[in-house]
């Protein structure tokens, strides 16, 4: 059995188990639960003001947590026992690439510290996700939202799970160097069961659009390739659109790209001066307006015209905002070809990780063989497949 097949109940067991193996009785610590996420459509617009339509997860990351007496903070992580307890302390909060994941609970205290909030005492916490490991399902977000919510238990502070978000934000852009938009700590922290977020970030304002799929599944078919995000394309790409909003506001007044409208792109669009960043622009505006369209559909219950604008949505990352691979190209491309798949996209912020593919209940077993076997033909390694359940936000479990 996978990690993704186990119950919660399975999870806390184990994690409570081996934080008492770590560091002594529970107590009254307590065990915590933070989702992964996934992204239905609306991509690389969250730091364009665009809209996103993410959901989170029934899987995600579990820590069993105590407070501490004195200022000392020791991590241990189920998912890389190699590391053993990693021990610092409040007056230590920097961040270490030996320990890599202890980054982001670490930058989430740093972040409650630096916005004022008073934390005097450390805390023992135990981790254990059953995201799989660099899947792009979000398992960051979903640990600095879980930190976060242990915070806010643990020290009474009275802050919204949208707070919580935000911060996981800040601390993923400036403790963790990496220059993510919002949605998915926003969908981790916000996340609704059998919900999806449809989610406007130039104001976060946002609704809760119910997925009620008659007949068919949400499936995620992982690559299994490793994507880095940090240090990586990601924040070039910002760095693009951000250009070429210079160039456009000099035409016409905007405040973000996702402002505009397919005609007014088209319009101005010539102010961009570079082909490349006309693309990525290009694929900021159309994805936000498929976004809305396909929010739209899915509420009159047209879940085929959902489908082709997943599919769209998967050509525009991959042709013009050029942040796909081969990897996640094969494994849209093979589902497009399976009768009853009825669309399929990559997911997250690409480079490898998954797709998320809608599937009628007939067709997943026809799906997971058929694109299983080309793409183990035409990679070489095998890809992983999940028919995934739409779960709530953070919680005490
Ligand atoms: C990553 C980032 C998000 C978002 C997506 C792309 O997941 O963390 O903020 O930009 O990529 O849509």
């Amino acid at each position: 059995m996978s990690d993704v097949d186990k119950t919660p109940e399975e999870m806390k067991a184990e994690v409570t188990a081996e934080f008492e193996k770590k560091f002594g009785p529970l107590g009254d610590g307590k065990v915590y639960f933070a989702p992964g996420r996934v992204n239905l459509i609306g991509e690389h617009t969250d730091y364009n003001g665009g809209h996103v339509f993410p959901c989170a997860l029934t899987i995600g990351t579990y820590a069993a947590a105590r407070k501490r007496s004195d200022r000392k903070l020791r991590f241990y992580s189920v998912n890389f026992p190699q590391n053993g307890v990693i021990e610092t302390s409040l007056d230590d909060l920097v961040p270490d690439d030996a320990y890599g994941w202890t980054n982001y609970p670490k930058g989430v205290i740093y972040t409650f510290i630096k916005d004022g909030y008073l934390i005097n005492e450390g805390l023992d916490m135990a981790v254990y996700g059953n995201i799989p490991n660099g899947s792009g399902l979000s398992s960051s977000a979903s640990l600095e939202v879980l930190t976060g919510f242990i915070l806010r238990d643990m020290y009474g502070f009275e802050i919204s799970n949208q707070i919580l978000a935000i911060i996981g934000q800040d601390s993923e852009n400036n403790y963790n160097g990496m220059n993510c938009g919002i949605m998915d700590q926003f969908a981790v922290a916000m996340g609704k069961k059998d919900c999806a977020i449809f989610l406007d970030t130039s104001d976060l304002s946002y609704e809760y659009v119910p997925i009620c799929m008659e007949g068919a599944k949400i499936v995620i078919s992982n690559t299994n390739k490793k994507h880095e995000l940090t240090n990586s394309a990601y924040n070039t790409r910002r760095c693009e659109c951000e250009q070429a909003l210079e160039e456009l506001q000099r035409v016409t007044d905007i405040e973000h790209l996702c402002d505009l409208t397919d005609e007014q792109f088209e319009k101005y669009k010539d102010a961009i001066k570079d082909p490349i960043r006309q693309k990525r622009a290009k694929h900021a505006v159309y994805e936000n307006q498929r976004t809305i369209e396909a929010v739209r559909v899915l509420k009159e219950g047209n879940l085929k015209r959902f489908g082709e604008l997943m599919n769209e949505a998967h050509v525009s990352v991959s042709k013009d905002y050029e942040v796909s691979c081969e990897e996640l190209d094969t494994l849209a491309e093979e589902a497009w070809n399976v009768d009853g798949c009825i669309g399929s996209r990559m997911t997250g912020g690409g480079f490898g990780g998954c797709t998320v593919s809608i599937v009628r209940d007939e067709a997943v077993d026809t799906f997971v063989k058929q694109v299983g076997e080309a793409y183990k033909k035409k990679i070489g390694y095998e890809a992983s497949f999940y028919v995934v359940s739409i779960g709530d936000g953070p919680r005490v479990v």
